[in-house]
């Protein structure tokens, strides 16, 4: 396992890939830094984290003959990293929002950015961008979903024991992912996916409402399985759902 350590760089993950690109790196080479300035979030959202306060990291992983038709399994291996990892803090009320955000007591405080470099059908590297907010004292107005573990444990907390457990927890789950321990990635996921079988209000892609209950994830091509009054069964794309 090989560490770089940086003071500041665009971001973790355009950095790592880049770096992979240009020449073939060890797995489990990692990436970590202690601010970013142009820090990249899912649908090309922005990640933005206090300097030298949080836990900002990517991680590539190699793979010899991993099907690009298993991607959902890689995803449940990564956030139940990240779960287990912070779950060892007693974070009350913890979860994963569908695809991979750890919540607790309903608040961002983990987001997860995996990057895929393909060849044919194959995923043949991931990069795992984590960034999990740690000490960060106060979070701006406009993401008043955003919290750290600071905040909701009331203690600061060591970032280097907290990156050793999500890369050691990492360790397992990929190891698990390589063995084709798909059934039982799927099982831990589920198990704390955030308001599964509770009826919530859902928006789609056009603003309209909707009430409807998650039932699970379709691993075969990751979408968010929602049942609606009706009692039937819709599946929803990472752009075209979120709770209302
Ligand atoms: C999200 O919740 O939208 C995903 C956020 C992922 C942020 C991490 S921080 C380290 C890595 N480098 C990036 O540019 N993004 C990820």
């Amino acid at each position: 396992m090989r560490i770089i350590k940086l003071n500041a760089i665009e971001s973790t993950n355009t950095f790592l890939k880049d770096l992979s690109v240009n020449s073939a790196q060890e797995d489990f080479t990692i990436v970590v830094t202690e601010q970013q300035t142009s820090g990249r979030g899912q649908m090309n959202t922005k990640w933005v984290s206090e300097t030298g306060k949080n836990l900002m990291f990517s991680v590539l992983i190699n793979f010899n003959d991993f099907s690009i038709s298993n991607q959902t399994f890689l995803n449940f291996a990564v956030a139940m990293a990240v779960f287990e990892a912070l779950n060892e803090f007693k974070l009350p009320k913890l979860s994963v929002k569908w695809p991979n955000d750890i919540l607790s007591e309903k608040k961002k405080i983990c987001g997860v950015l995996i990057e895929n470099n393909l060849k044919g059908m194959n995923i043949s590297s991931s990069i795992i961008g984590i960034g999990i907010n740690v000490n960060q004292n106060s979070f701006p107005e406009n993401v008043p979903n955003a919290s750290s573990l600071r905040l909701i444990l009331n203690e600061e907390l060591d970032r280097d024991i907290v990156f050793t457990k999500v890369i050691d927890r990492l360790k397992i789950n990929i190891d698990l992912l390589r063995s084709k321990e798909f059934e039982l990635l799927e099982d831990k996921y589920i198990r704390v996916l955030y308001k599964k079988n509770i009826p919530s209000m859902f928006k789609d892609a056009e603003n309209v409402l909707f009430m409807g209950k998650i039932l699970g994830v379709n691993t075969t091509n990751g979408k968010l399985q929602v049942e609606l009054s009706d009692e039937t069964i819709k599946e929803f794309a990472l752009k075209e759902v979120s709770f209302a």
